[in-house]
């Protein structure tokens, strides 16, 4: 509770640092029907996937993603981490959380899945330097972005946080290098602030951040302080709710009417009285879970707040 606490005290000032929002996301119409050919362990639940289909892919940059269509017909986003330049197939990793994850550890080789996409929301841009900040799973947008870094000579730095070593996908695949800082929690104790990564942030350096909502949380709100130029970040689940209002929904074919309070989202609500619900970024760019209203349009109900009347 402290840390969400903490987290929302920062959340205005963030603002007031970059006033940085998610660039918009641009639709990607596009069904690949892929294989699994590989699976394997990466870390502790942790594992990685390489999906292909005997046919070049689509391209990519790092920071891009696909979204990943299940058997079950769940749908979840996973950062590209291979090479871009391997158009044969892609490469995914992915940490056992809820159903989707589960599904996915659960694949076996020549399982037939679908992707969406590839499509970019965290684009890699920029000369340098660049200072890398990856959290657990966070490293997969991040690990093409410093293969990138290093082929084109720039200067970056990287520091990669998480539970434990056994916990850290890709250490191995890191470049054996000073400017990288592997800072497991066992070894280093959870991070204080935002300030204690970006120690060493080289003047002028675009901030590429990918991890848990506390540590971009606070990496947003010390960056002010220092000589960044900007910070791109990726969120792999929803930011908190600050200074939500509660609103009123009304089903319109049951006649329900359902408050969601002002720290939950409508999908919160919905999903806890059906868990059908469909979903899947939770953080507003998918259009997964638009609900047509009774006006005619429409609501995305992990992000839209306001009272209305849904077409449910
Ligand atoms: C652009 C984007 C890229 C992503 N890339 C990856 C990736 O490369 N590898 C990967 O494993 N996941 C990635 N995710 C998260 C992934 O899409 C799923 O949300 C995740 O696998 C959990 O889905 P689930 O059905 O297993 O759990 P759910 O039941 O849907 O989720 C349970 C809860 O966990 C939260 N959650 C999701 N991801 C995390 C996380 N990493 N740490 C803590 N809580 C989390 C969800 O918001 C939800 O509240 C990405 C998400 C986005 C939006
Ligand atoms: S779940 Fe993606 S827009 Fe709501």
């Amino acid at each position: 509770m402290s840390t969400l606490v903490g987290v929302v005290g920062v959340y205005r000032r963030l603002s007031q640092f970059s006033g940085k929002r998610r660039p918009p996301v641009r639709t990607v119409d596009r069904d690949l029907s892929l294989l699994v050919e590989t699976i394997r362990p990466e870390a502790d639940d942790v594992v990685s996937l390489r999906l292909g289909n005997g046919t070049p892919l689509p391209g990519w940059r790092p920071g891009a993603h696909i979204d990943l269509v299940l058997p079950s017909g769940l749908v979840r986003q996973y950062s590209l981490c291979g090479d871009p330049a391997d158009r044969s197939r892609y490469r995914i990793a992915v940490r056992r959380i809820g159903a989707a994850s589960a599904e996915i550890h659960a694949l076996v080789p020549g399982t037939r899945v679908t992707a969406r996409g590839p499509r970019t929301a965290f684009p890699f841009v920029g000369d340098g330097p660049f200072l890398f900040v990856a959290g657990g799973i966070g490293i997969t947008p991040i690990l093409p972005m410093v293969r990138r870094a290093v082929a084109n000579g720039a200067d970056w730095r990287l520091v990669y946080t998480g539970r434990s070593r056994a916990s850290m996908p890709f250490l191995g695949e890191l470049p054996d290098d000073d400017r990288v800082w592997i800072r497991p929690d066992t070894e280093y104790g959870i991070p204080a602030s935002g300030a204690e990564l970006l120690e060493g942030l080289p003047a002028g350096a675009s901030v590429y951040c990918c991890g848990p909502a506390p540590m971009i949380t606070g990496v947003r709100a010390d960056l002010g302080a220092t000589a960044a130029k900007a910070v791109h970040f990726e969120r792999f689940a929803p930011p908190p709710i600050v200074a939500g209002a509660p609103f009123q929904l009304t089903l319109r074919r049951s006649g329900h009417i359902v408050t969601v309070p002002g720290d939950r989202t409508a999908l919160d609500v919905l999903l806890a009285a059906r868990p059908a619900t469909p979903y899947s970024c939770r953080q507003g760019f998918c259009g997964t879970c638009a609900v047509p209203t009774a006006d005619g349009g429409s609501m995305r109900i992990c992000v839209d707040r306001g009272t209305t009347v849904l077409d449910l």
